[in-house]
Formats: C-alpha cells, sequence, structure tokens
C-alpha cells in the first residue's frame, strides 16, 4: 500500500476487478488509452492491465479514497537493467474527475517509482487530443519529448500521440 495526500494506491486484487471493469468501460476513460478497450472482458481485465514488454514487469495499483475505489493507475514495461518504466494508464472515475485525485495518484506514483523502485525515467504516451492529461503532466513536472503524428485511427479520424518523459532530478520537490 502506498500512501499520497489524498489516496492510497494498494495493489490490485481480485475483488477489486469488477470496478476497475466498470470505471475502464465508462465514457471518456477506455477510449484516451486504447482504441480497441470495449474488447477487453472482466476475465481478460487483469492481462489488459498487466500487459508488458518481454524482460520487464508490470505493477497495477487501485485507486482508493475513503475506502472506496475511485480508479486505477499502471505501471508498465519496469525494466531491471535500464531503470526506466512506462505510466500505462490512470483513470479515475468521472465522479471524482477534478478532485485533485488524479494529481495526487500520478505524484504519488512516480514517488514510488525514484524513491523505491530506484527507477531514473519515466514516460508516459497520450493521445493529442486529451489536454487534461497533458496538464497533469505538465503540472507534475513531466517534460513533452515529442509527437507522434497521425497515430491511431479513432472515432473515424486520425489522432496523434504525445511522448511525456521525467527524470529522478526533476521530481517535484
Ligand atoms: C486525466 C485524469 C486522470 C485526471 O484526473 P483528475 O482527478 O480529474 O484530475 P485532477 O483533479 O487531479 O487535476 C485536474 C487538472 O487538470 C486541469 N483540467 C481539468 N480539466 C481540464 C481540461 N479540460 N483541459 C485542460 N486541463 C484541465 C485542472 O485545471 C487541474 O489542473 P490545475 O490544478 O493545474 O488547475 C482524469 O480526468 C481521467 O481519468 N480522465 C480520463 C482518462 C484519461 O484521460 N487518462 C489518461 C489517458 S493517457
Amino acid at each position: 500500500m502506498i500512501k499520497g495526500r489524498n489516496v492510497l494506491l494498494k495493489a490490485l486484487e481480485e475483488s477489486h476487478l469488477k470496478r476497475i471493469y466498470d470505471i475502464l468501460m465508462m465514457d471518456d476513460i477506455g477510449s484516451t488509452f486504447s482504441t480497441t478497450y470495449k474488447e477487453v472482458t472482466l476475465s481478460g481485465l487483469a492481462s489488459f492491465l498487466y500487459l508488458t514488454e518481454p524482460g520487464t514487469i508490470s505493477k497495477v495499483f487501485s485507486i482508493f479514497s475513503d475506502n472506496e475505489i475511485i480508479g486505477f493507475v499502471t505501471l508498465n514495461n519496469i525494466h531491471p537493467i535500464r531503470h526506466n518504466a512506462y505510466i500505462g494508464i490512470v483513470g479515475i472515475d468521472p465522479k471524482y474527475q477534478n478532485g485533485m485525485y488524479g494529481v495526487d495518484a500520478l505524484r504519488t506514483i512516480i514517488k514510488y517509482s525514484f524513491d523505491t523502485l530506484n527507477l531514473h525515467r519515466l514516460y508516459g504516451h497520450t493521445f493529442s487530443d486529451n489536454p487534461k492529461m497533458h496538464t497533469l503532466y505538465k503540472r507534475g513536472n513531466w517534460i513533452h519529448e515529442g509527437t507522434e503524428r497521425e497515430y491511431a485511427f479513432r472515432n473515424g479520424e486520425w489522432v496523434g500521440r504525445e511522448i511525456w518523459g521525467i527524470l529522478r532530478d526533476e521530481k517535484e520537490k
């Protein structure tokens, strides 16, 4: 269990899966990270969240506030030699959005990644039409490292993908 200011991150348990699945399937959650999220089934959810490159591991956390699951965040591709990892997915139930839970969850996972896992670099990708996530990264001192133009075909049009990164020395003090 990792304690943030207003959230607790708990390692994913089987009893969390249904609630996380329901959040993933909500409008404007799954579509922000995947063009194929509707194909994910409840029984396939864990494999979807734990997806990882060969030679790396992933960690998945349920985001709790007041004993209730309000979202989830994944740390994928944790590389033991390169000391980097990928923020795969962060999603907050729309009922709780704009309450600074996203900022707090991201800050907490960054601190855990650098201070506990001794990682050196984190990176994340967001579709170009997600200004809120871009704000979240900027707010956390992440650097915009580039754009992959017309990365995916979604809802009948091409959408780009932004690459964000943060090094250990750049995290908020
Ligand atoms: C992105 C997400 C995780 C943010 O979590 P949250 O709890 O709603 O965000 P917070 O309340 O912690 O922070 C909101 C910040 O975004 C800003 N913001 C809110 N709406 C915004 C918008 N439409 N455009 C730009 N910034 C916006 C707020 O001003 C605030 O920044 P500030 O404190 O500097 O003012 C959440 O909205 C979410 O789950 N979205 C859907 C899934 C998603 O997009 N995930 C990322 C995919 S890679």
